[in-house]
């Protein structure tokens, strides 16, 4: 009897392990294939939703294909905002996916984007054009880029990063032309600023300043640490003062961190450019304006 009990015993527990397996994996299956109906359903982005766009969506290759200098300049801009974000404890992957998409709505005109801008032709583009026609153009890429991004369906969570990563900043190489060509004095500072909104969340303003740091990098001879270090600084507190991190939660601690960051990213992308001076992104369109230029090419570069 006490052979047949424990005969009766272990096959028990034999089910209770294959039940427990079944279980396991049925759970398993059945949360995969509720998440991306709960996702859409209730509008939340997961980790998972974004792995599945930042590996190679259709979106980034056409990106890659009709704007060659943007694409180059997100990826860039990620790798910038991605260890930012990460220094300061901030979502690190969101930043990283949202740089990717950052930009999307350039694809439209790639060649009124100075990234982009490879022949002589190309460079002509905006003297041929009013300087508020310019603006427009610009300006336009972040309302495109939005319009993209829901047409294809994007994680909702991406889209606040194509609509705030130029907050209300000044289109000031536009600016300052409009009110050089105009005698009486009419233009409105309003005309020629992103319609915002701001950066809502920490992570939009780390991508609105690895945003502007890249772009104007490229137009920068920097050499040493010290040298990129005040650029950084500079750019920070050029976006702080204009206020555009009125609206989100940024701490002076935490861009001083993200200085930091910035500062080491860089200047590990600076070395890259000098080591290999043929790849793409590094590569400096003849004629291109130098470190003068530092200003106007904010405006339109980023
Ligand atoms: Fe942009
Ligand atoms: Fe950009």
């Amino acid at each position: 009897p006490s052979w047949e009990a424990a005969r009766h015993y272990l096959g028990s527990l034999m089910w209770g392990w294959m039940f427990l397996g079944i279980n396991a994996m049925l759970s398993v299956g059945i949360a995969l294939l509720l998440l991306p109906m709960l996702e859409d359903l209730l509008g939340i982005t997961t980790i998972f939703k974004l792995r599945e766009v930042s590996t190679y969506h259709p979106l980034l290759r056409q990106l890659e294909e009709k704007a060659p200098g943007t694409y180059y300049h997100s990826l860039n801009v990620s790798a910038l905002a991605e260890s930012a974000a990460g220094a300061i404890g901030a979502n690190a992957v969101l930043v990283k996916v949202g740089a990717y998409y950052h930009d999307i709505g350039k694809m439209e005109k790639p060649s009124y984007f100075v990234e982009n801008q490879f022949t002589e032709e190309d460079r002509r583009k905006h003297s041929k054009i009013s300087p508020h026609m310019s603006c427009l153009i610009i300006r336009n890429h972040v309302k495109l880029g939005i319009e993209m991004a829901r047409e294809q369906r994007l994680p909702e969570a991406i889209i606040p990063f194509i609509a705030e990563h130029h907050g209300t900043t000044l289109l000031s190489y536009f600016y300052d032309q409009a009110r050089a060509e105009d005698p009486h004095g009419t233009v409105s500072e309003a005309d020629f600023r992103y319609p915002g909104p701001k950066p809502q969340t920490i992570e939009s303003a780390v991508l609105m300043l690895a945003d502007t740091i890249e772009a104007a990098s490229r137009t920068m001879k920097l050499v040493g640490e010290g040298e990129i270090r005040v650029f950084v600084k500079r750019i920070i507190n050029d976006k702080m003062v204009d206020g555009q991190f009125d609206e989100c939660n940024l701490t002076f601690r935490q861009l001083r961190i993200l200085s930091d960051s910035f500062t080491r990213t860089l200047r590990t992308m600076m070395h890259r450019r000098i080591a290999y001076p043929s790849m793409p992104e590094v590569e400096r369109v003849p004629g291109e304006p130098k470190e003068e230029k530092v200003q106007p090419l904010f405006s339109r570069g980023a």
